[in-house]
């Protein structure tokens, strides 16, 4: 469904008004007719058939509704009258097409021929839009420049009375432009008015999230004179996925994020789907010179029932991008062709790109020495966790071992759509060789993370060597419950977190190693210090409250207990465990009280990961955030990452020990600074 510049209202109903000049972006000016936009509690001279659509617009959702957004003032036409078994129609009055588009909003049920909107011309439909199983209203708009002169209605019709047995259409007008991204501008600058702008009782406050409308996997993230990128898959449209374009923030200390327009659109049909950025330093592209070396991105396009490998570049540090005149640099006739991660391989001087045929599993490697031209090097995969539907978002780096000099390892990361450890969507990871050909596995994959919540990681690139970390973030979300009670904005990112491997045992065995970055430690308030105690099956509150929910907590327990941890935001029937499992030998948090799980069924539940006791002993590092917890254990060895939807008055914390004793000991917490509201 195609997006619409919405100008502002200037006419009255059916186009009679004339229109009045509006700016419509930077640059544009365009003039538009209102057809209607519902603001009044009658139809005035719409015909209303049948009982769906009651007297006149409703104002919001409707008794038992989801709640319905993305309309335009007040009102909206809104077909859920006594639900969705109601049917009926509402035709408008005549009006003559003027202008080369008719765009709305829409949205509700995808029932084509039975809910949707028409455009009748001489007794005939020549134009028709249907909603998309959502209560969240879209631009849509259909290129009438044909019909221009001619005589025309509008007719809204619901005849489903099923699931999604309705329609939600808003604020339709006579459009000199194509769809645009108007409407994320008008949305912002509303947003930004808000007294509650980045601060909603579930947005995180040291976590990366977008103003408004929804984010998905990070893409392109690398450091450039001094600050860091993060590009993110967004779209400008709406709440729900769709219209992939590239968004766009930069940040100094990967913390304090500043919100910048949006970088790669999705364009002519061809969405921008996920993959990476360079800093191409010998202008190997062209694409810049050596003294201003280009940025250049590597993407999927998405669109025309294929995928292929695009670039985009920008010399004025990622603010403004221009699409390469030659796009595709990689077509292989594949629907499921995605994910391009390329990294500069220093021993053979070129180009590598790792990238993903998605559902056959198999990674393909690329040499190339500008970034245009691309070899097949080599192929990974099938391989891993078995009978997992697909592969996507890969990313191939290097990292050293931990307390072994200098001794490096490479490690493969991939993640599969569904199926992972915790259920849903999740990534595993290789540790092996690359000679710059081929990629060598030497041991079983493992899981990223074992919470639900952490998908699509990739890393920073151009790391300065000084720095010398490898840094990582990755989607806090799943897409099996991916559509999280929050608005206007849904989905944010995981804290960034510098990796290493770990040898494990004596044999040649790595585990990878996630730690949050050293950064955090700079939005941390005066420590709180608990002492050490025991408890047998009981609990103990050890705060009441802690700075609204965004905190650091550390704590080493020794788990004699049947289970035993701390509960976080804790409240009337509510709370968080994160406790350690002694006949399962697994560290797990559960949310299935964590407050509203309700809005998907599969949401509740309980992730664990197998940790072994070293020294019966288990050190917990967790962070909470508002709606989130991610917990780090054993100094990084392990992680769960979930999401959590507490009430607003759930911000207790406590231990417990059940089935037995434990020990709590080297107990620290520190409120963590808003990193949006506390500057
Ligand atoms: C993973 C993914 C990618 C794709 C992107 C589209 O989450 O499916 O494979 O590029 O999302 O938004």
């Amino acid at each position: 469904m195609k997006r619409t510049l919405l100008l502002l209202a200037c006419g009255i109903a059916a186009g009679a008004a004339p229109a009045d000049e509006v700016l419509v972006g930077k640059f544009e000016r365009a003039r538009e007719l209102l057809i209607d936009d519902f603001e009044v509690d009658s139809y005035s001279n719409w015909i209303v058939e049948g009982d769906a659509f009651g007297d006149g617009p409703a104002a919001g959702t409707l008794p038992n509704q989801q709640d319905v957004s993305g309309y335009r003032g007040r009102r909206l036409v809104n077909s859920y009258r006594s639900g969705d078994v109601t049917t009926g129609s509402l035709t408008s009055p005549e009006f003559e097409v003027r202008r080369p588009f008719i765009a709305f909003l829409i949205g509700g049920g995808r029932h084509e021929g039975q809910t949707g909107i028409e455009l009748r011309i001489g007794g005939k439909a020549v134009r028709t839009a249907t909603g998309h199983d959502s209560e969240e209203l879209e631009w849509s708009s259909w290129d009438v420049t044909e019909f221009k002169g001619q005589t025309a209605t509008l007719r809204i019709f619901d005849s489903a009375t099923g699931g999604w047995g309705h329609i939600n259409v808003d604020h339709i007008v006579q459009s000199d432009v194509a769809p645009k991204r108007f409407d994320l501008e008008h949305r912002l600058a509303e947003y930004r008015k808000s007294p509650d702008y980045l601060n909603e009782p579930h947005r995180l406050q040291y976590h990366f999230s977008p103003e408004v409308n929804w984010m998905n996997d990070p893409n392109g993230l690398v450091y450039h004179n001094g600050e860091y990128h993060l590009f993110y898959q967004f779209n400008p449209a709406g709440i729900i996925w769709g219209h992939m374009s590239w968004g766009h923030a930069v940040s100094r200390d990967l913390l304090h994020w500043e919100h910048l327009p949006l970088a790669i659109p999705e364009e002519d049909g061809i969405m921008a789907f996920s993959g990476c950025c360079v800093v191409d330093h010998h202008n190997s592209s062209g694409f810049g010179t050596t003294e201003n070396p280009p940025m250049v991105a590597v993407y999927t396009g998405h669109g025309h029932d294929k995928q292929v490998q695009n670039l985009a570049y920008s010399t004025d540090n990622g603010r403004t991008w221009t699409k390469y005149a030659d796009n595709p640099v990689l077509d292989l006739n594949e629907r499921d062709f995605r994910d391009p991660n390329v990294f500069w391989h220093e021993p053979t001087q070129r180009w590598v790109m790792v990238v993903s045929l998605a559902n056959e599993k198999i990674l393909i490697l690329y040499g190339s020495n500008d970034l245009k031209q691309w070899t097949e090097l080599s192929r990974f995969g099938p391989a891993g966790v078995k009978d997992k539907p697909n592969w996507e978002c890969p990313d191939l780096f290097e990292l050293p071992v931990e307390n072994e000099n200098s001794r490096r390892l490479w490690v493969l990361e991939v993640d599969m759509g569904n199926g992972a450890i915790a259920g849903g969507s999740g990534g595993e990871y290789f540790v092996g060789h690359f000679d710059g050909t081929r990629f060598e596995a030497i041991q079983d994959s493992r899981w990223v993370d074992f919470g639900r919540d952490f998908y699509a990681p990739v890393s920073w690139k151009n790391i300065p060597e000084s720095d010398g970390r490898h840094l990582w973030i990755g989607w806090f979300n799943n897409w099996e419950t991916c559509l999280l009670p929050t608005s206007p904005w849904r989905s944010e990112m995981s804290i960034p977190r510098a990796l290493t491997l770990r040898r494990i045992g004596d044999a040649d065995e790595y585990i990878m190693v996630q730690r949050p970055v050293d950064e955090l430690k700079s939005l941390r308030g005066s420590r709180l210090q608990i002492a050490p105690m025991s408890l047998t099956d009981s609990q103990k509150p050890v705060f009441a409250t802690l700075a609204g929910n965004s905190y650091e907590l550390q704590l080493e327990l020794t788990p004699t207990a049947a289970a035993s941890g701390v509960r976080v935001c804790v409240g009337d029937g509510e709370f968080t465990e994160i406790g350690y499992d002694r006949a399962r030998s697994a560290v797990y948090v559960d949310r299935t009280l964590s407050g509203n799980t309700d809005f998907d069924a599969r949401f509740s539940g309980r992730h664990e990961a197998p940790v072994p006791l070293s020294d019966e002993k288990v050190a917990l590092r967790i962070l909470v955030d508002r709606s989130s917890v991610e917990v780090f254990i054993d100094d990084g060895r392990a992680a769960i990452s979930d999401r959590i939807f507490p009430s607003q008055t759930s911000t207790g914390i406590e231990l417990f020990a059940r089935d037995g004793s434990a020990t709590f000991s080297d107990m620290k917490a520190w409120p963590l600074r808003s990193v949006w509201h506390d500057r």
